[in-house]
């Protein structure tokens, strides 16, 4: 068991880290500024984005809704009075850093949180190379120089071996050389690279996996050097408990779906219900990244220690424990924002869903884009719906494969923590009962993702009685359409056509 405790661990260190304004990273943040008060100086590396500098991207930092709680027993400048932006950027060289900032950072780190990816699965290969794989090296070649490096924690992810369908707390070898990648990357043309591409990635179903996979290789090479470990999260959803049950900003997995099934948008989903999805909080994430880093640093091990931080082995989640209720979850939480009925079903292939999706997505959606039109609002829904159906194209492998990633250094981690980390900062997923969770995510998503507070309920409720009315008489209306088409295609009346009504019942059914 740990001699000192996290907490006093991590008080007075100096922290570097990077992918703070994404998902997960501002989580850490949250967690660290609310329960280590004592935190030395916190660097966040920002790059300039869609206009706004790094200390306009540092203030909308503060103010996202996450703070919330920790802004509750102290003020603004208090909470952040130790965090600092620093301008640079993992996909250029030396991370973009002006000369005294990388001083600041080698003289001052103790510890570094890498986080900073681009998880586009549809980015080129030289971007995420760019960013995955060099941004990677070009964060290890700060922490060489660092004089007073405690540790550096890098965020992979399970799927960097998704080409195996079980996969230890272990590197794997990569097919590809790095060099040979890079120096690739760098030779073609875009239009070279592109067609390349798919041979390149071999076993790999994305850029993204291959340059987190040989990222990981970069992190190995130095493990002689200084305490380094890796964290490989799999699909990192809404928050269990903290620092609120249900806070995401991330539109990825089923929040987002919850997010469009609220809306009465996404009334279907392709999943293979019976499968294992590796869902993981993003709450049991950040402890991670925080445990590892601590366990490194004090422990000092000669070679890079792994963590899967993944549910599959531990406390595996099926769609089928919850088909059955989402829509219960839907109805206990309705948008002001719907714009039709909620009805989420699940599909078992792609190629259902887009039969399905062509009547229940696309017909709806072509009606209601027309009514924004003529409203004066700017029509979205059957681009969204298109966009959708593109990723389901890319996402396939990953939506109908199940993949078991062993966790015994995760729990051996766990068990290794003080009995007050235990509680506070910890691994253990084993009492997350999936059921529960769901509300909770279902609620979060209405809040921190469709803006909707918890004081617009009941004019929720109110307009969603509106709204199944609306729902049944259109179902009404296409039963009609349907029965007058096949009379009308036969020759016939309806009275007499009547027989047809059970058969398009039963196809209704079916999408
Ligand atoms: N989300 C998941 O399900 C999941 C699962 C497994 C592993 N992970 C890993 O967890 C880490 C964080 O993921 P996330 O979910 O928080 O992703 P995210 O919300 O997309 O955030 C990505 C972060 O990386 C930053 N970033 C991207 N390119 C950068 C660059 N060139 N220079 C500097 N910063 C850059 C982004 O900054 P900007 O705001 O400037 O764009 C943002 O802060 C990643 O390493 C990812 O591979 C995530």
């Amino acid at each position: 068991m740990a001699a000192t405790g996290l907490r006093s661990f991590y008080s007075g260190k100096n922290l570097f880290v990077t992918g703070a304004s994404g998902f997960l990273g501002i989580c850490l943040l949250e967690k660290i500024l609310r329960t280590i008060p004592d935190h030395g100086d916190i660097y966040l590396l920002l790059r300039p984005k869609r206009g706004k500098d790094i200390s306009e991207r540092l203030e909308e930092i503060k103010k996202n809704q996450i703070f919330e709680v920790v802004l509750k027993e102290k003020s603004v400048e208090q909470v952040f009075s130790k965090v600092k932006a620093v301008a640079g950027d993992v996909g250029q060289d030396d991370l973009g850093l002006s000369l005294n900032d990388r001083k600041l950072l080698t003289d001052n780190v103790n510890v570094i949180f890498h986080l900073a990816a681009t998880l586009d699965f549809g980015d080129t290969l030289k971007t995420t190379v760019d960013i995955n794989l060099l941004g990677t090296r070009r964060i290890i070649d700060l922490a060489k120089q660092c004089s007073h490096l405690d540790a550096l924690v890098h965020t992979s992810s399970a799927y960097v071996n998704s080409w195996r369908l079980q996969a230890d707390e272990e590197i794997y070898p990569c097919k590809r050389d790095p060099e040979e990648l890079i120096a690739t990357v760098n030779k073609l043309t875009p239009e070279e690279l592109e067609k390349e591409t798919s041979r390149i990635l071999s076993d790999h179903p994305n850029t993204y996996t291959i340059t987190k996979h040989l990222a990981e290789l970069e992190v190995q090479k130095v493990e002689q050097l200084f305490p380094c470990t890796i964290v490989r999260p799999s699909m990192i959803v809404g928050s269990w408990k903290e620092p609120v049950p249900g806070w995401t900003i991330s539109k990825n997995g089923p929040q987002g779906f919850f997010m469009g099934a609220s809306k009465g948008v996404i009334r279907r989903l392709p999943v293979g219900k019976h499968l294992i999805y590796d869902y993981i909080p993003v709450d049991i994430v950040v402890n991670m990244l925080l445990a590892a880093g601590f366990y490194v640093a004090v422990t000092k091990p000669k070679k890079v220690a792994v963590y899967h931080c993944t549910s599959s082995t531990r406390n595996p989640f099926r769609w089928a424990t919850v088909e059955d209720n989402i829509n219960d979850y839907l109805h206990k939480y309705p948008l002001v924002s719907a714009v039709w009925y909620p009805h989420l079903k699940l599909l078992p292939s792609v190629t259902w869903y887009k039969i399905s999706a062509f009547f229940v997505h696309f017909f709806p959606a072509i009606i209601l884009d027309l009514v924004t039109r003529v409203s004066g609002g700017r029509p979205i829904l059957m681009k969204l719906h298109r966009n959708v159906n593109t990723s389901l194209d890319r996402l396939e492998k990953f939506i109908f494969t199940e993949w078991k990633f062993t966790a015994m250094q995760t729990m051996n981690l766990q068990d290794w923590l003080k009995d007050t980390d235990k509680t506070d900062y910890t691994l253990d997923i084993g009492t997350l009962v999936w059921k529960d969770y769901f509300v909770d995510l279902t609620l979060g998503s209405r809040v921190y993702l469709s803006k909707d507070p918890v004081r617009t309920l009941k004019a929720a409720k109110s307009k969603e009685k509106i709204l199944l009315t609306v729902h049944l008489i259109w179902q009404a209306a296409l039963f009609l359409l349907v029965w007058y088409l096949f009379a009308c295609l036969i020759g016939t009346t309806m009275s007499s056509s009547i027989y047809v009504l059970p058969v398009i019942f039963i196809l209704y059914m079916l999408l």
